[in-house]
């Protein structure tokens, strides 16, 4: 199974793509966790997308098609892969169209989760990830039991580009550069439109019958 999960920010690519990670055993390959890390460990690829990161762009595509190249090579990708925010522009798809017709493979599904505006908002503005295990939690939506706390024990922290200007910034974003991605995936006749609007469970339920129906 090689599919992306394509959808504005706050859609619960991130959500989604961890359940079906451990449905089917097989990586959730999130290009904005390897940059957050990549930031984090203060490497020369994290230094260069800070900036972009921090003011809610994106990093330049030759930069996220490489260090994608890289991840798909790994062996844990050989029996498939989630993609998490990654394409997010027209070339960057076409990169990765390219990369998998040299090594002879094609995608097999792309999901997009379907979410309205003040809906992502709302979910950006309360989410908090562990910073020890990176699990996501919602303060209203799906919050931790113990206050401020992750069930590993972990503390929760908010992200950086999760306050309200740079979250509207990412959402205009995502409609110049990303949106065309859904003509791009329909005239390839890949991409399938999931409401994303009900409670997490329920998306999860919606995304795996559109993977049943697309087999
Ligand atoms: P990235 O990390 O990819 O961020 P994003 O696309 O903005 O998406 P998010 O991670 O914010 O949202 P999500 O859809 O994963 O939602 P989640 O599941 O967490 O990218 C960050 C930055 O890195 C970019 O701005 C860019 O600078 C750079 N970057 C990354 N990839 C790049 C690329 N390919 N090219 C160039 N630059 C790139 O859910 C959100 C919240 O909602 C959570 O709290 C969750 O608990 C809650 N929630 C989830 N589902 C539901 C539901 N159904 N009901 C209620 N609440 C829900
Ligand atoms: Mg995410």
């Amino acid at each position: 199974m090689k599919m992306i999960l394509l959808g504005p920010p706050g859609a619960g690519k991130g959500t989604q793509a961890k359940m079906l990670s451990e449905r089917f055993g097989i990586p959730q390959v999130s290009t904005g966790d390897m940059l957050r890390s990549a930031l984090k460990a203060e490497t020369a690829l994290g230094l260069e997308a800070k900036r972009y990161m921090e003011s809610g762009g994106l990093v330049p595509d030759e930069v996220v098609v490489g260090i994608v190249k890289d991840r798909l090579a790994e062996s844990d990708c050989a029996s498939g892969y989630i993609l998490d925010g990654f394409p997010r522009t027209v070339a960057q798809a076409d990169a990765l169209k390219a990369t998998l017709s040299s090594l002879d493979k094609e995608l097999d599904a792309v999901v997009e989760l379907v979410v309205d505006t003040e809906a992502l908002v709302e979910r950006l503005t309360g989410r908090r990830t562990c910073q020890v295990c990176g699990v996501g939690y919602h303060l209203r939506f799906d919050p931790p039991v113990d206050g401020a706390l992750c069930r590993c024990g972990g503390e929760l922290f908010q992200r950086q580009d999760d306050d309200e200007s740079t979250i509207r910034h990412r959402l205009n974003v995502y409609l110049e550069q990303t949106l065309p991605l859904t003509e791009y995936y329909l005239g390839q006749d890949l991409l399938v439109q999931v409401d994303g609007m009900g409670e997490i469970p329920q998306v999860q339920a919606l995304v795996l019958d559109c993977l049943q129906a697309s087999k």
